[in-house]
Parts: structure tokens; C-alpha cells; sequence
């Protein structure tokens, strides 16, 4: 008897520890989603508004095609423009690009990929389109009947209201009730959707973005096909670590692989960089036409590997010198992804001494690049790097 009122006792106190420690961190309830960074397409940096369901069918054919679903690619997004009028009833319709959103669903979830969408909570999207404002639920409704597995939610015109609402702080708060309201949205469907935040990281977004049920949220402006755009996002964002992890992810913005204006070693540092950032990969080319240099870049299982361990730890930099950048990020069994970034347009040696860095000589190194194994780690290093390069290696004890 006593044992019993025991027991009662001790589950009342475990609830309530429970209950406490969870509204304490701020968590709310999440979709199982997103445990590693999602992987996956996105239609914006290269279809921009011409993205049509043939060309969202085509580019799955060829996720499956050319080996990247197998490497690990699941979602097939399909961003802003896809968006028609609302009904009488004020359901969203799909414009005349996109005749059937629920078969198209059909279609990718067909090849065991999944798809995703675009939203703002603003009443226009930033191409003009419609938006969830005041429909978020209907919307989320709408999402899960058509079968979307991921929606990307973009500030856009929510920034009018947030300037309507009299002080930075009422704006602030306007945004994080936003973005709360479009995610308890999501829950209610019952229907797992990664919710992907876009505000281009303003206002800390690291910081409160988990909180509003965020599993990644932009951290910068748009990227665009250059190694200036791109370097200068990847490596701004040292500092960030401490804020990502398993189901919530900073996101530097969509890959530009393959979208050809950068030279392979650009494009190498552009994966290296997103893979020790444990970033989002979203492919952001056309899938339909990649030379086998740009197969090869977003299929490489060693990297990828990287991108998605387990345990969730982005990486960081540990030194800086000019223009050169060492950035390390740990992995599961006691391994560590190594980038040695030479940020001029031409070759450098750099010299590493391996103690600074806390990393023990002797330790086995693999360039991830090549596949090769390098001998086994003397206490100092010179690394040959190519202009805007990389040498990634991953070290084992
Ligand atoms: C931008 C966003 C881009 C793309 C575009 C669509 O705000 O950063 O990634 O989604 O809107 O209009």
C-alpha cells in the first residue's frame, strides 16, 4: 500500500520535473524530423519563378537518375511561384504552373522522396504571390492534404505588419508569434513537416529560432553563384555552433553546385564549408544536366558523411591567418572533419602545427577529396591548398 502511494508520489514529481524542464528550455513539441541536416532540392537558385510541376517531376526523375537520392537526398522543394488565388471558401489554390499539387506529391513520394513548399506569414510571398496571413491553419490543412513533407516560411511582406506594430520590440515579438502560430499549425495536422524558417537571419534568429519550432532557420541573405557571395556567408558563420544540433539547424542558404559560375575547387569549398557547418544540403541546380564533376561534388559519401553525423555537432573555426582558415568539426567515435581553407585565387602552402589546434600527432589522416589515407600525422604539417581551395581531411585516433 505504502509502496503504491510511493510510486503515485515519484510519478507525480517525474511529471512535473518533466513538464518544467521542457517549457523551461523553450522547446516546444517538434515533428520527428530533421534529426541531421536535411538534405535535399530546392527549386529557387536556379528556376527561380519559371519552377513548373514538369520540371519539379524532371528533377526527381533525376535525383533518383544520378545517384543522389541514394547518397542521401530526400526533399524535393518547390519555393515561391507556385501560388494561386484562395477559393470562396479561402483555400489555397495552385496557379496554372502546378495543375495538381496532390499528384505531384503522389509523384516524388513515388520515388521515395519527399516534397516540400514555400509559404510567408506575410499576406504576400516576395515574388508577389499569395501568402498564410490570417489562413495559416487552412494552410497547413491544405499542405497536409496535398501530402508536403517540408514548408519553408519566408518573412517577405510580414515585415509591413511588423513595422505597423510601433516599436522594434512589438515587431520582434509580432514575428516570433508569426512563426509560432505557422508551426503549432503544423503539429495540429498530425502530419511530420520540416519547418524551415527564412527572416535571412535577423534579429539572432540562432537564438530564439528552436523556440518557435524552427528545425533550421536562415542565417543570412540570399547566396548567389559566386565564391565572394558564397565565402563570405560560409565563413561568417564562426561562432554559430553552439546553436545547432539534432532537429534545429542554422542554414547558410541553398547549394550553387553545379550552377556554373565557380570553379570546382570553388565549388569543393562551398560542400567542405556546409558539411563541417552541418548544414542543410539543398542541391540549388538543375539536376537534369550535371557534368559528372558536379555528380561527383554532391554525391561524395565521405563528405556527406560528414554533413550528416549523428551527433549533431556543427564545427567551427579554430585559427585564422590572412587569408587562411582552419575549421574543425568533431565527430562521432572520436573523429574529426578538418577543412584548410586558402582563401586567395592562388595556391598557398599553409603550415599547421597540429598541438595549437589540439589535435595529437600521430592521429590517421584521409583526404576526403581523394579517398586517400596521408601518413599518419607528424606534429607539424604544410598543406598545399589550391587558390579559393580546400583540403578536407577527417582524422581518426
Ligand atoms: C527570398 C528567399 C529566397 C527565395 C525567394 C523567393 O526572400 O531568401 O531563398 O525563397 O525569397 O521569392
Amino acid at each position: 500500500m505504502k509502496a503504491n502511494l510511493f510510486c503515485r508520489r515519484l510519478r507525480v514529481v517525474l511529471a512535473t520535473a518533466v513538464t518544467t524542464l521542457c517549457c523551461s528550455t523553450g522547446n516546444p513539441q517538434r515533428s520527428p524530423v530533421a534529426a541531421t541536416p536535411p538534405m535535399g532540392w530546392n527549386s529557387w537558385n536556379h528556376f527561380a519563378e519559371t519552377i513548373d510541376d514538369a520540371t519539379v517531376r524532371a528533377q526527381a526523375d533525376a535525383m533518383v537518375s544520378s545517384g543522389m537520392r541514394d547518397a542521401g537526398y530526400v526533399y524535393i522543394n518547390i519555393d515561391d511561384t507556385w501560388e494561386g488565388a484562395r477559393d470562396a471558401k479561402g483555400e489555397i489554390q495552385t496557379n496554372q504552373k502546378f495543375p495538381d499539387m496532390k499528384a505531384l506529391a503522389d509523384y516524388v513520394h513515388g520515388k521515395g522522396l519527399k516534397l516540400g513548399i514555400y509559404s510567408s506569414p506575410g499576406p504576400k510571398t516576395c515574388a508577389g504571390y499569395e501568402g498564410s496571413y490570417g489562413h495559416e491553419e487552412q494552410d497547413a490543412q491544405t499542405y497536409a492534404k496535398w501530402g508536403i513533407d517540408y514548408l519553408k516560411y519566408d518573412l517577405c511582406s510580414f515585415h509591413e505588419k511588423m513595422k505597423e506594430a510601433g516599436s522594434p520590440e512589438a515587431g520582434h515579438n509580432l514575428m516570433l508569434g508569426a512563426y509560432r502560430k505557422m508551426h503549432a499549425a503544423i503539429l495540429k495536422t498530425g502530419r511530420p513537416m520540416v519547418f524551415s524558417l527564412c527572416q535571412y537571419g535577423a534579429d539572432h534568429v540562432w537564438e530564439w529560432g528552436a523556440s518557435v519550432g524552427g528545425n533550421l532557420w536562415r542565417t543570412t541573405d540570399d547566396i548567389s553563384d559566386n565564391y565572394d557571395r558564397m565565402s563570405v556567408i560560409g565563413f561568417q558563420q564562426a561562432g554559430l555552433a553552439k546553436f545547432a544540433g539534432p532537429g534545429h539547424w542554422n542554414d547558410p542558404d541553398m547549394l550553387e553546385v553545379g550552377n556554373g559560375k565557380m570553379k570546382p575547387d570553388e565549388y569543393r569549398t562551398h560542400m567542405a564549408l556546409w558539411a563541417l557547418l552541418a548544414a542543410p544540403l539543398l542541391a540549388g541546380n538543375d539536376l537534369t544536366t550535371m557534368s559528372p564533376e558536379t555528380i561527383a561534388i554532391l554525391t561524395n559519401r565521405a563528405v556527406i558523411a560528414i554533413d550528416q553525423d549523428r551527433l549533431g555537432k556543427q564545427g567551427d573555426r579554430v585559427w585564422a591567418q590572412g587569408s587562411q582558415e582552419i575549421w574543425v568539426r568533431e565527430l562521432d567515435g572520436a573523429a574529426k572533419a578538418v577543412g584548410i581553407f586558402n582563401r586567395f585565387d592562388w595556391p598557398q602552402v599553409i603550415e599547421i602545427d597540429w598541438g595549437k589546434l589540439g589535435i595529437k600527432s600521430g592521429s590517421k589522416a584521409r583526404d576526403v577529396w581523394t579517398g586517400k589515407d596521408l601518413e599518419a600525422l607528424s606534429a607539424k604539417y604544410a598543406a598545399q591548398v589550391p587558390g579559393h581551395g580546400v583540403l578536407l581531411l577527417r582524422l581518426t585516433q
